[in-house]
């Protein structure tokens, strides 16, 4: 007897229709998973086997075949169980044959009694389902809220096999997964680990923070050990503004695959801040491995990628990102062909001015030769640093500004003015794909960079006196942009031109 069933592959970010063919015949007994298996999809056997077996039915001691199509797409992970499972009572007469067996998409992990288990990946399936015009999905019911973030296809929630059995025979349907109408309600008030207010005095940092995050700017801060650069990174997250509905789906795709999608969080509402310490090892960072995965500049998308101590990070794998702050992607090639995963992140870095710390500290001598100062400043590339639109200076605090009691503002007032001015931008860039005005390619910053008369002389003199390169250039614009975004202005006035160009790099490039 001949079943199918079907399933979904992952390839980097995006799903492909797989068919589970099961084919049992009479013979040797023997059970056999062809079509570019990797070895958890191989381990499927013995689940499937102990899964059938303890829920009331029987395996049959028979020759299984079972193909998974298209056999040039390598299979991999534990979502085949299911469909594996669906096929075979189906070819052996105990699932009545159905057009639901058909048509549907069936996903799940099995553990041995038959229990559906969590399963990476579930949001991008069911994308693929709907994109396929795939009427309904049968998930595990432990991701069934996951699954309900596409709209339009049927959620069947599966808690065992036996209750897909009982469904399938119409013995006891399973009841659709209804979608909770405010599931994409992004209004609530997220809680943030660290706020602005806590952070005494350099108010030229916090501003700077504030251009980069209304804009999607990176930013390098650069000042002597104990200065605040780590602190003033972390309140980041308090400061950035909310994410769009599809850049909140398409940053959860990303977790789920990767198996980082918390239970209670179905759909991640905030943007994410990753850290990764410079021992990370380059697949850790740009993605990739035996199974492949997004790393952390993936796992950054739409968010936030702070580099703590920039120079520490190997020069190769600083290197590699450059790729992906052009391009914001990530293309990773293995023995089986690329795979690309999205990597639109802004980078917040922070580094010492020398190894010792304090050249050009006013208070403690400098250590270091000038050779060595030399050779820590080239561990960074002037590509890369060429990429960072901003460049600031974190001075020593002094003693009054620390003891002031005085009250400082707080990330909520920061992020509003943050908000409107990242609204600014969505309303201008309406009809494109920009979402920040640090997207912008040449042409654009032609058409939306209008600067009035006086800021044009101003950036005339600059190019000239500084011997500002065209990319410099450039870059210059679209921080006013994002300048005049926060002082409510439509076009750019010679004070936000003025503020732009401080931001310059003071080194390499
Ligand atoms: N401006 C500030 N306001 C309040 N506390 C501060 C400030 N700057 C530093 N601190 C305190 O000093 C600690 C050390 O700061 P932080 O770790 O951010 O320094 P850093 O610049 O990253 O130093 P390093 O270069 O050694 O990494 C902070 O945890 C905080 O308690
Ligand atoms: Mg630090």
């Amino acid at each position: 007897m001949l079943a199918m069933a079907r399933s979904c592959a992952m390839i980097g970010l995006d799903g492909a229709l797989i068919e589970v063919e099961v084919d049992i015949a009479n013979g040797l007994t023997a059970f056999v998973i062809v079509g570019l298996p990797d070895a958890a999809v191989n381990e499927a056997k013995e689940r499937v086997k102990a899964a059938i077996k303890n829920s009331g039915c029987l395996f049959p001691f028979k020759h299984i075949t079972i193909n998974l199509a298209p056999a040039d797409i390598r299979k991999e992970g534990p979502a085949y169980d299911l469909p594996i499972a669906a096929g075979i009572l189906s070819a052996s007469g105990q699932i009545n044959p159905s057009e639901e067996l058909q048509n549907a998409l069936f996903l799940g992990e099995l553990s041995l009694d038959g229990t559906v288990r969590h399963t990476n990946g579930i949001l991008p399936m069911v994308a693929l389902a709907r994109e396929k015009q795939v009427k309904a999905v049968f998930v595990p019911a432990v991701d069934a809220v996951e699954a309900t973030l596409i709209e339009g296809v049927t959620v069947y929630p599966v808690g065992t096999l036996g209750q897909l059995i009982a469904h399938l025979n119409e013995v006891k349907r399973i009841e659709p997964y209804m979608r909770d109408p405010h599931l994409l309600d992004n209004a609530k008030e997220a809680v943030y680990l660290q706020d602005m207010s806590s952070v005494r005095g350099q108010e030229h940092v916090k501003r700077a923070l504030e251009v980069a995050a209304s804009g999607g700017h990176n930013i390098l801060m650069s000042g002597p050990p104990g200065s605040g650069k780590t602190l003033l990174a972390r309140t980041m997250p308090s400061i950035l503004p909310r994410m769009l509905i599809q850049e909140a789906l398409d940053v959860t795709k990303i977790y789920s695959v990767s198996g980082m999608l918390p239970v209670d969080v179905p759909l991640i509402l905030q943007r994410p801040f990753r850290a990764p310490h410079h021992t990370t090892s380059h697949a850790g960072l740009v993605g990739g491995g035996r199974i492949p995965r997004p790393g952390e500049i993936s796992l950054a998308h739409r968010g936030v990628l702070f580099l703590d101590e920039l120079p520490e990070f190997g020069q190769n794998v600083l290197e590699v990102l450059r790729q992906p702050l052009e391009d914001k992607l990530v293309t990773i090639s293995r023995a089986q062909g690329t795979i690309t995963y999205p990597a639109n992140f802004m980078l917040v870095a922070s580094m010492n001015p020398c190894p010792c710390g304090y050249y050009g500290d006013p208070v403690r001598e400098c250590s270091c030769s000038a050779m060595a100062i030399a050779r820590y400043q080239k561990r960074i590339s002037g590509p890369l640093l060429d990429r960072i639109d901003i460049h600031v200076e974190v001075p020593r605090v002094d003693y009054e500004k620390l003891a002031d009691k005085r009250k400082v503002e707080d990330s909520a007032t920061v992020r509003r003015r943050v908000q409107d001015a990242r609204e600014r931008q969505l309303q201008r860039f309406t009809g494109t794909k920009l979402t920040c005005n640090a997207e912008m390619g040449p042409a654009e910053v032609r058409d939306f960079c209008q600067v009035d008369p006086s800021a044009e002389k101003l950036l005339k003199a600059a190019m000239q006196q500084l011997h500002l390169s065209a990319r410099a250039f450039h870059r210059v614009l679209k921080l006013a942009r994002s300048i005049a975004d926060l002082a409510e202005s439509d076009t750019i006035a010679a004070n936000h031109v003025a503020e732009a160009i401080q931001y310059r790099p003071r080194m390499g490039a």
